[in-house]
């Protein structure tokens, strides 16, 4: 089963971070979305839409770049990661993927470096974070949607 992963990182490339070392540990190519832009992902079994949380939402670059209604397959898969690493955040971006058409197999979600607001003022949250542990745990989400 092929799969891309179409990623938008912004804040301190937590996400990206993320999607990266876990793609040591399954196979699954990644685009950020200028590189999805000029990509052909139609061939691909499921994508994965991974972002920080913004503001409750994705990242507005990954939501622009859905709206463009991009030729992608119909399975897909979130990955987030936030500042308050909660599980609320499964049934937003389910709900989501599916308002976009997609058929959402499963949403992974695990807390990011936060420094947004008061945050900074502390030296932010979730300094280690996404640590090994998370990396493992995400690879492990993405080798059960296989
Ligand atoms: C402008 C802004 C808004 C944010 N809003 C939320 C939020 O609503 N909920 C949350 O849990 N985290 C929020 N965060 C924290 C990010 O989701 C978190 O740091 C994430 O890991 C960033 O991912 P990235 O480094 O891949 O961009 C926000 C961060 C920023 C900069």
């Amino acid at each position: 089963m092929k799969i891309a992963i179409v990623y938008a990182s912004v804040h301190h490339n937590n996400t990206e971070k993320l999607v990266k070392e876990a793609g040591k540990m399954v196979t699954m190519d990644l685009f950020s979305i200028q590189e999805a832009r000029k990509a052909d992902l139609s061939g691909y079994d499921m994508v994965g839409i991974a972002s920080g949380i913004y503001f409750g939402k994705l990242h507005k670059s990954l939501l622009d770049y859905l709206e463009e209604k991009p030729s992608l397959p119909k399975k897909a898969f979130g990955i987030v990661t936030c500042g308050d690493g909660s599980d609320k955040h499964k049934k937003s971006v389910w709900e989501l993927l599916e308002g976009f058409g997609f058929e959402a197999v499963g949403v992974y979600v695990c807390k990011g470096f936060d420094t947004y607001g008061p945050f900074k003022w502390i030296g932010g949250i979730n300094k280690k974070h996404p640590n090994q542990k998370d990396i493992e745990a995400c690879a492990t989400f993405v080798k059960k949607l296989i």
